[in-house]
């Protein structure tokens, strides 16, 4: 097999950076340090992260890049790509949650997109690391993609982790990051979501689906068989991933609607475990299958549904797994969208642009299946394609959702509306 040259980030895009950083800090081009976050996507496993279920990722080649150099003593100063204002705050001032530190819970822009840099030396400090060094650094994301429900925000996060253990020589393992991940995400914002995100960013490989069991945090990287690439003899993989954009964008971390999902599936784990006679943490995953089946009944309509979704959404990751490792796409992409559709009647968390975009999607030529991204409240819709479709399949969603949402439609860049990506690699340090 050739060596493959993955196509994100672009030398150009790192020489601009390396640049802008040289110039913010007054050094040569040359010291300048990179870490490249990517995006990630769930093609089954939405919403179950959190109850500690299986869930499966992959990265895209798109995401942030961020350019620093150790700024040689505590300070931090930090500027964006997408935002304005700069960031500035000491590594030897104690971080305290937001919904603590008032002072922090500033709405200006600038301070708003500072909170995940400041979160992240929150979760270092909460794992008892005495930093020293601030970094001088400059981040940016893939135009359009962000608040898309790629995981933008897992992606900014460990962005800075990575850089802030960088310059202070600190070697922390990807099992750990992802812990530290979680605290800026659950402690430090307040958001109770899983370590699906964090676990892609940093776990993911070139080509391979990753596996994560969210309860025991083991996880697998499965490999298509080579044998089907062989056959094709080629080193390309057969298949692209459509980022097909709704027009809605909205930070998880302001709509109570994820949150109140989470306490749904805890209040179900309650009323199912208590039935059960267990006494545990009320969480999906300490549900038995043969538990819930024998319980079920006991569930109020709204309650039955999250629990419904947990179950079978269980059942298609494991599906899902054996259907990658044989390179069965169709039945891989099956699954996906009986994923989507689970996430619309049972986790009801989808929105109007959303379904539509999904509805698209699955009646798209050449398309093996589609769901809506991240959380389902805003962002995007992936789909599986077959590779030489790709290109058809953007312009008949596009065509199509034009025709649906004319309004949301005309927000979105007609170029840009319709992304098709190539499988990424973990978050690194270049
Ligand atoms: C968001 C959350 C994740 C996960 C997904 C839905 O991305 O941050 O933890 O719950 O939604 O699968």
């Amino acid at each position: 097999m050739g060596v493959t040259v993955l196509s994100w980030p672009s030398d150009s895009e790192l020489d601009k950076i390396r640049k802008i950083v040289a110039e913010m800090a007054g050094v040569a081009v040359d010291v300048v340090r990179i870490v490249v976050s990517p995006y990630r996507i769930c093609p089954l496993g939405a919403h179950i992260d959190h109850q500690g279920g299986t869930v499966s990722a992959m990265t895209v080649d798109k995401g942030i890049i961020l350019g620093f150099v150790p700024s040689g003593d505590p300070q931090v100063l930090l500027k964006s790509g997408q935002f304005s204002g700069q960031v500035s705050f000491r590594v030897d001032q104690i971080q305290l949650p937001k919904h603590i530190d008032k002072s922090n819970g500033n709405t200006l822009e600038e301070c708003k997109w500072g909170s995940y840099a400041k979160g992240a030396l929150y979760a270092l400090q909460r794992g008892g690391n005495h930093l020293k060094q601030g970094i001088i650094g400059f981040i940016c994301g893939t135009k359009g993609l962000d608040s898309s429900g790629l995981s933008s925000s897992a992606a900014v996060g460990v962005a800075y982790l990575l850089a802030l253990e960088s310059a202070n020589n600190l070697n922390i393992s990807p099992t750990e990051n992802i812990e530290y991940d979680r605290l800026i995400e659950n402690e430090y914002l307040g958001l109770k979501n899983g370590i699906l995100d964090q676990s892609a960013i940093l776990l993911s490989s070139y080509g391979c689906l990753t596996f994560m069991d969210c309860k025991t945090k083991k996880h697998k990287l499965i490999h298509p068989p080579k044998l089907e690439m062989e056959k094709k003899s080629e080193t390309k993989i057969p298949y692209k991933i459509l980022l097909a954009f709704s027009g809605l964008k909205q930070a998880l971390t302001t709509n109570p609607g994820y949150n109140r999902r989470v306490s749904e599936c805890r209040e179900a784990a309650k009323i199912l475990l208590k039935a059960s006679g267990k006494e545990v943490e009320p969480i999906l995953s300490n549900v038995e299958q043969e538990e819930y089946e024998a319980h079920k009944s006991k569930l109020e309509p709204d309650l039955a549904r999250r629990a419904e979704h947990y179950f079978s959404e269980n059942m298609r990751v494991i599906k899902g797994l054996e259907a990658w490792g044989s390179g069965n796409f169709e039945e891989f992409g099956k699954l996906i969208s009986a994923s989507g559709l689970s996430s619309i009647q049972n986790y009801e968390c989808g929105c109007e642009p959303l379904i539509q975009l999904y509805e698209i999607l699955i009646r798209t030529p050449g398309v093996y299946g589609a769901r809506f991204s991240g959380a389902g409240f805003r962002g995007c819709c992936v789909a599986f394609v077959k590779a030489e479709y790709a290109e058809e399949a953007s312009l008949f969603v596009k065509k199509e959702y034009l025709k649906v949402q004319p309004h949301l439609a005309s927000y979105l860049n007609q170029e840009t509306s319709v992304v098709i990506c190539d499988a990424g690699d973990c978050a690194r340090i270049i």
